[in-house]
């Protein structure tokens, strides 16, 4: 049976994967060994060597990350550590005991105009982060596409019945107000971590069924849901099926001022994922009840 170490196991992704080794659907072909912080510093260099060379898995799976957004501008050194140098450490001890490796990375690598034909993101087209997050998450992803054998997964607008995330603030928000404001100038497309999760499982089976020495599949690629939708639409739509009375006003970015400039384009082509692992892609609004039934 194949081990797949998972870092960050605490966060959104790492409980997704979690509730896929419990549902049973990897049983016998994949063993899992949940780290968080408290098992694993992946900042630690020597202690992440020590672990994977006790642990010898077939895979490691980064779900750790520095994903407060605003807050990394002011504390930079600590954004690089985790979202850089540790995917360096990760990767070299990947590299040590022929792990293959998953590195999750996200939208902010880009510049977030829109481009003037609003087309998809490839993984081709070119990076120019406007954040501490998304340029320290841009130099994680250089490490990581540095080893031969590792799946850089570029993702947006993640939420999850876990964690803190836009779904839940909405359906509290929902709760406590008669009317919020929402930006509805800024596009992308909301994303189920548990449809994530998935499709990493389907990656790293993928490449297993081709032998390890054949890495072809390896390399960068773009997930989310399906669909295109505003924040705004994302309110509405969690408001609507969360059963919550609450009016949803449309807000421009200039009226909603944040620390940190958000993306106005956040919108990914998932042609080539969808192609390689012959991937069925959820709609964000199918997901996103799914999601709200599970809360
Ligand atoms: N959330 C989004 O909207 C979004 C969008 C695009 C891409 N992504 C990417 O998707 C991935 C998963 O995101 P997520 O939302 O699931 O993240 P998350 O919920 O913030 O989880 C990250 C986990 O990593 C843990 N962690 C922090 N420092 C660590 C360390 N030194 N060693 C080991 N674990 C550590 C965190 O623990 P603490 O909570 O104790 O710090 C937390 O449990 C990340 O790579 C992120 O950059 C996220």
């Amino acid at each position: 049976m194949n081990k797949i170490v998972v870092t960050g196991a605490n966060g959104q992704l790492g409980n997704e994967l979690r509730d896929i080794d419990r549902s049973g659907a990897y049983a016998g072909q994949y063993e899992f060994v949940f780290t968080d912080v408290a098992e694993l510093d992946i900042t630690d260099r020597t202690a992440v060597r020590t672990f994977m060379e006790a642990a010898r898995p077939q895979w490691i799976v980064n779900a750790a990350a520095y994903t407060a957004v605003d807050k990394a501008e002011s504390d930079a050194e600590r954004a690089e550590l985790l979202n850089a140098e540790a995917v360096s450490n990760l990767v070299s001890a990947a590299e040590a005991v022929g792990a293959g490796f998953v590195q999750v990375s996200t939208d902010y690598v880009f510049d977030g105009q829109m481009p003037a034909d609003r087309r998809p993101l490839s993984e081709s087209d070119p990076t120019g982060p406007r954040s501490v997050y998304g340029s320290t998450k841009l130099k994680g992803e250089g490490y990581a596409l540095a080893y031969k054998r590792s799946f850089v997964v570029r993702t947006a607008w993640l939420y999850s019945t876990y964690g803190n995330n836009f779904v839940k603030t909405m359906l509290r928000l929902g709760s406590e107000r008669p009317e919020i404001g929402v930006v509805a100038d800024q596009w992308g497309t909301p994303t189920y971590a548990a449809d994530l999760a998935a499709a990493i499982m389907r990656m790293i089976a993928g490449a297993d069924a081709r032998g390890a020495d054949d890495t072809a599949l390896f390399g960068l690629y773009h997930y989310t849901d399906e669909g295109i939708a505003t924040w705004y639409d994302f309110a509405c739509e969690a408001m609507r099926l969360g059963g919550r009375d609450c009016r949803v006003r449309a807000l421009t970015t200039a009226e909603y001022p944040t620390p940190t400039e958000r993306p106005a384009w956040s919108v990914l082509s998932k042609t080539k994922i969808r192609n390689a692992f012959s991937l069925n892609i959820p709609d964000w609004r199918e997901s996103l009840a799914r999601c709200i039934r599970n809360l």
